[in-house]
């Protein structure tokens, strides 16, 4: 370019001669990205069809990529990381209390980023799923909102708030690096003493299907994470509630009342489907084909992929340890992957074996991997193979929080009311405040917080029922909190006791006795009574008590199930700014030797399903008055009209009942 063509034509030229270089510039990018795409394989180009991505990807597969792809560890069993690389593993898992280490979002967020990049190591650099128990919020990492567990959605009756419930809970996933949840429990409880009640929405299909919408909210937007309905099939019908029991059922039965969930499930395409421990009519789930693949793949057309729960398939035999016939017996009926969780190289060698000698066809390998790759190629994970970051400081924010608040006031049910003791006045001049449960955020969480079984005291930040009773009365309220009760008389407005169940997770929390208060309560509650002032019980628990005995000693009477963190939302139901609107989402047993109890088997229970009482509206401020009918969570048009049930010790107000009419869906 020749500079002596005058001052005013080179900065003229400068700026050609710029634009024509960028334009160069971007040509040759342009080419270069054409270039990477057209060297690239077919199924790393996102523009081409998902089919057609997979097709090319399992083309190019060994049978150990494929094995590997089958096989599901936890976190904790990788003495070295390599062997995500070299074991060509597909996917990774912390179970409840497998966290990583420091427990915070940035390191869950560096350690699964690691985990990828060893995936990414491999010739087909094939992303894992790196899934996580994030059952009731992200309930695994120190700092997380947790919401509610599933009982006290159920009695929200609202399908849309457990839909927001799970975006949020996806975004706080995607936060950490997470992209797979094993939930949503699609359980349909039909035994209050198995101790995954809480896990369970409810004791009817209706509503359990209903909540099928936690599946949108995972899968449906941005970030997506893959979500599991579990557990298939009929581990919530077990003789006696036992935990991995046998479900003793007509096949009628078991599809009336245990499969309308996960045909919900399927109908929102969700991703995966876990298999329950539990058996039916003596057969073990984790090896039955006519239900995997006759039913969940065939009849109800699931595409996605199942996967088994934790060492199950070791105890396919009832013995344990991994035996090749329960490999193949578990993989020809259907199961795709294997969550193994800890002796991988045991399960891929048994694998390996029985492929080669024929005894597992390739094809239905072939079949497992199409799923799983399918689910992969879904979800961007070719794409999106480290953490997005941007979802970290959702971790526990304000917007959650609010969301788990609003969850807890709709799942409150107000049981009784003697003599409209609640609404308690802000302006209150003393009130007292005792149980174990009132100052507990490990309490009132539950099982599944921080660990599997959960934990007692601060084990993750949260406001207690106490601290959110103190943040909403009047300054010139007192409250004392005395745990068990001491130091109480006449001169207290009232006596808050929260009291209930301490946290337990699956079997351990099987009730094979008593499913009463525990003594202690029991003995705050006489105290609190001995004082003659009116007694209000917040019950913290996963499932009905027996409490026919006492609950006539009682003023008042909220079941708040496990509200999680956000105990504000007890307060706003205690002190009026919410009428409570919750419905039982159980039948409530007048006595244990009830149990089983549901609803319509034609005893005669304390509270029916769907009871529920609200506040006079003139107690409350217009903006909470609740819809006066609560349209019914598919009650039976024969339900007794609320107020009205037989044995109801409720002391309410029957006028300030719901009544249940026969509806054909869930609205609020
Ligand atoms: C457990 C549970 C299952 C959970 C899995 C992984 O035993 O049955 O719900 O997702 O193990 O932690």
């Amino acid at each position: 370019m020749h500079a002596e063509r005058g001052p005013l034509l080179r900065p003229i030229l400068l700026v050609l001669v710029a634009s024509s270089l960028a334009l160069v510039a971007l040509a040759a990018n342009g080419a270069g990205a054409q270039q990477r795409t057209a060297d690239a394989p077919p199924y790393l180009d996102q523009a081409r069809p998902i089919a057609e991505r997979v097709d090319d990807l399992l083309g190019r597969m060994s049978l150990d990529d494929k094995l590997g792809q089958m096989t599901l560890v936890d976190r904790s069993a990788l003495g070295n990381q390599a062997d995500v690389t070299t074991y060509r593993l597909g996917a990774v898992f912390n179970g409840g209390s497998s966290a990583p280490s420091p427990n915070h979002a940035s390191s869950w967020a560096d350690t699964i980023d690691s985990l990828q990049r060893s995936a990414e190591d491999t010739p087909l650099r094939i992303p894992l799923l790196y899934g996580v128990n994030a059952v009731h919020g992200h309930n695994g990492l120190w700092g997380a909102t947790i919401f509610p567990h599933n009982i006290g959605l159920g009695a929200s009756g609202d399908p849309e708030l457990v839909a927001a419930i799970s975006r949020a809970t996806a975004e706080e996933m995607a936060g950490t690096g997470a992209n797979w949840n094993f939930a949503p429990c699609l359980c349909v409880a039909r035994d209050d003493r198995w101790g995954r009640t809480y896990e369970s929405f409810g004791e009817t299909p209706e509503l359990v299907a209903s909540m099928a919408s936690a599946i949108s909210g995972y899968q449906d937007g941005t970030p997506a994470v893959l979500a599991t309905a579990k557990h298939y099939l009929g581990d919530g019908g077990t003789t006696g509630g036992v935990d991995q029991g046998d479900a003793a059922l007509s096949e009628a039965e078991l599809r009336a009342v245990h499969l309308p969930p996960f045909a919900a499930a399927v109908q929102r395409d969700v991703g995966s489907v876990m298999l329950s421990f539990s058996s039916w009519n003596g057969a073990r789930l984790h090896a039955h084909r006519y239900l995997i693949t006759d039913v969940l793949k065939d009849e109800l057309a699931f595409r996605g992929f199942v996967v088994s729960d934790w060492a199950a398939v070791d105890r396919i035999d009832g013995a344990s340890g991994l035996t090749a016939a329960e490999v193949r017996s578990a993989i020809n009926a259907g199961l795709d992957m294997v969550m193994v969780p800890y002796d991988f190289r045991t399960f891929l060698g048994l694998l390996r074996t029985e492929v080669r000698a024929g005894r597992i066809p390739l094809q239905r390998i072939d079949d497992a991997n199409r799923r799983i790759l399918t689910q992969k190629f879904e979800l961007g994970l070719f794409e999106q193979r480290q953490t997005d970051r941007r979802w970290t400081p959702t971790v526990g924010d304000a917007a959650h929080r609010d969301l788990a608040r609003r969850a807890v006031r709709e799942s409150i049910v107000l049981l009784r009311n003697d003599g409209g003791v609640l609404p308690l006045p802000r302006h209150a001049g003393k009130l007292f405040v005792a149980g174990r449960a009132a100052d507990d955020i490990g309490i009132q969480s539950g099982g599944w917080t921080m660990s599997w079984q959960g934990g007692i005291g601060d084990i993750t930040p949260g406001t207690t029922v106490l601290e959110a009773v103190r943040a909403t009365v009047s300054p010139d309220t007192t409250v004392t909190y005395q745990r068990d009760g001491y130091g109480i008389d006449s001169s207290y407005r009232a006596a808050i006791a929260v009291v209930g169940e301490t946290p337990y997770a699956e079997g351990r929390g099987d009730r094979r006795g008593t499913m009463s208060l525990d003594p202690a309560d029991r003995a705050v509650l006489e105290r609190l009574r001995a004082a003659g002032v009116p007694v209000v019980v917040v019950l913290i628990s996963g499932r009905p008590l027996d409490i026919a005995a006492e609950v006539a000693q009682w003023d008042g009477l909220l079941a708040a199930w496990l509200p999680g963190t956000e105990g504000q939302g007890v307060a706003d139901v205690l002190f009026g700014d919410h009428n409570p609107t919750g419905r039982l989402p159980l039948t409530w047993m007048a006595d244990a030797a009830q149990q089983p109890i549901n609803h319509g088997d034609g005893q005669e229970p304390l509270w029916p399903y769907g009871f529920g009482l609200n506040y006079p509206t003139d107690t409350v401020p217009a903006q909470t008055a609740p819809a006066q009918t609560v349209p019914a969570q598919n009650i039976p048009a024969d339900t007794i009209p609320i107020g009205m049930a037989p044995g109801g010790a409720d002391g309410g107000q029957p006028s300030s009942g719901n009544t249940f009419a026969a509806s054909s869906s869930i609205a609020r």
